[in-house]
């Protein structure tokens, strides 16, 4: 059959939305680009914040006045939403067929199942109920199983080091949506690794929820393998020239780690370790385990142990409570932090959470919104200091292709030349003139000019 996927959410997302879209091809469909030529329309979804469901809500409004209109295909929702809402999805919507994020690899069997006419919908268990060790074991092949040349980009890729969190931050639906934490095999993470660098993908992105929270124990004897360790096992394969990873949580961020960054040469020293909030009444509201004071001391060592390490964070404001005072704490704890850029979300009740079942969402709308907006300008002149500090220096970039958008510099590209986009290790963006032959190349450039959210440069030393 003819089958559109669209992606929402996070890399986990994207990595299952590939394995899913390999495994689809291997059952004899076909991907298409336009959901107007597709019998199965498919939304792999997110369930993060209310704004992001919401976008799936009006995807589906869409799609069911396509229904109402008398087009006949089916739609699916797959991912984290499919797991919130269950059935609710088929009762509110023209939902054929809905597919949780621990089920995926039965996703071509549903949609058998929708084609015949038959319900098709797979859930994965609560966490009061006890694990589905054969799902797990199902999904761990669903990913060793993965073709290394299907990969969106011909040198980037994604490999999954756990599944699930455990940590039950008071806002956040995730725990609930993709279930408890597991910890891969180190042995499957090593052979999928160099599976994908054999096949040309030099820059690895492990991803977890926690993803330093990363341990497995074996079943018997034996040593523990912690997350420096994983680092240490996967760094000396031939050919991988970046490894990278995310999203770290700040209490599993010992030392061990640190080192590692330090010493082995091809790990890039960038750190995405979301702080969530500057105060101490805030982060314990959130139930993030971890102090102001704690997390200060996380930032310094990094920099004292890693040279150059490039910080970036999270930010929630308007959680139930939040004063003024909460507010500038986090502005603070920006500044001091010094990263090179933070996402910044205005909370959003999640239902079945902590603080939704506890906490009045008491911080109106426009609070959120200035609070918002003021992270964001305090931020964005931290960004812009952290971005003049890299000029006239001399970086490798990694050249992701043309720049989208065309006039980022204020001279024109000379002849067969344009302007390409590149990351450095440290995850800046850089923009400079070159050949669109470079693309997907690894080269040098030279700082030259920054804004807060870019790094200009000239090819060479
Ligand atoms: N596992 C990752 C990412 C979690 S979701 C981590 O722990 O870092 C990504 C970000 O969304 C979080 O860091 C948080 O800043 C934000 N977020 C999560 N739940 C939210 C909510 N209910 N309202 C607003 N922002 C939220
Ligand atoms: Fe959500 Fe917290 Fe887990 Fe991150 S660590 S996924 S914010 S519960
Ligand atoms: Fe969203 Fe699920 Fe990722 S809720 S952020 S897609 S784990």
């Amino acid at each position: 059959m003819k089958i559109f996927l669209e992606t929402m959410g996070c890399q986990m997302n994207r990595l299952d939305s590939e394995l899913v879209v390999s495994a689809l091809r291997a059952a004899g469909h076909e991907m298409v680009d336009d959901s107007r030529q597709a019998q199965v329309v498919l939304f792999n979804t997110c369930s993060v914040r209310r704004q992001a469901e919401n976008k799936v809500y009006s995807r589906l409004g869409a799609e069911a006045q396509r229904k109402a209109a008398g087009k006949q295909f089916f739609v699916g929702v797959l991912g984290c939403m499919a797991q919130r809402e269950g059935a609710d999805l088929m009762k509110k919507y023209p939902v054929d067929l809905v597919c949780a994020p621990g089920q995926l690899d039965a996703l071509p069997r549903l949609i058998e199942q929708a084609a015949a006419g038959q319900a098709a919908m797979k859930l994965d268990p609560s966490r009061k109920e006890p694990r589905d060790r054969a799902a797990d074991e199902r999904l761990e092949q669903l990913d060793l199983g993965r073709d290394p040349a299907a990969t969106p980009s011909p040198v980037q890729a994604y490999v999954r080091v756990s599944r699930g969190c455990d940590k039950f931050c008071s806002y956040c639906v995730v725990p609930f949506v993709r279930g408890g934490e597991i910890s891969r095999h180190p042995a499957n993470i090593l052979d999928e690794t160099r599976r994908l660098v054999d096949a040309g993908r030099s820059e690895i992105t492990l991803l977890g929820q926690t993803v330093n929270s990363y341990r497995w124990r074996p079943a018997g004897e034996g040593a523990m393998t912690t997350f420096a360790d994983l680092l240490a096992l996967l760094s000396p394969i031939a050919g991988l020239r970046r490894l990278r990873f995310v999203t770290s949580h700040p209490i599993d961020f010992g030392d061990d780690i640190l080192h590692a960054m330090r010493d082995l040469p091809n790990l890039c020293r960038y750190i995405h370790v979301p702080a969530q909030s500057g105060s101490d009444a805030m982060l314990r509201a959130m139930n993030r385990k971890y102090t102001r004071a704690q997390y200060d001391d996380l930032a310094d060592r990094a920099r004292a142990i890693v040279p150059g390490v490039v910080l970036a964070g999270d930010f929630i404001v308007g959680f139930p409570g939040e004063t003024d005072a909460d507010h500038a704490a986090s502005q603070d704890l920006i500044r001091r932090s010094g990263y090179k850029n933070s996402f910044i979300f205005k909370y959003s009740p999640r239902p079945g959470t902590a603080a939704a079942k506890t906490l009045k969402d008491d911080v109106p709308t426009h609070v959120k919104r200035a609070r918002n907006a003021d992270l964001l300008a305090v931020q964005a002149e931290v960004s812009l200091t952290h971005h003049q500090s890299c000029i006239g220096q001399t970086v490798e970039v990694l050249v992701e292709g043309p720049s989208p958008r065309a006039n980022k510099q204020p001279h024109r590209p000379a002849a067969g030349e344009v302007q390409l986009i590149g990351r450095t290790r440290g995850d800046h963006i850089v923009v400079f003139d070159g050949p669109p032959s470079l693309t997907h190349q690894y080269i040098d450039v030279t700082i030259t000019g920054a804004t807060a959210l870019t790094l200009f440069a000239k090819k060479g030393i």
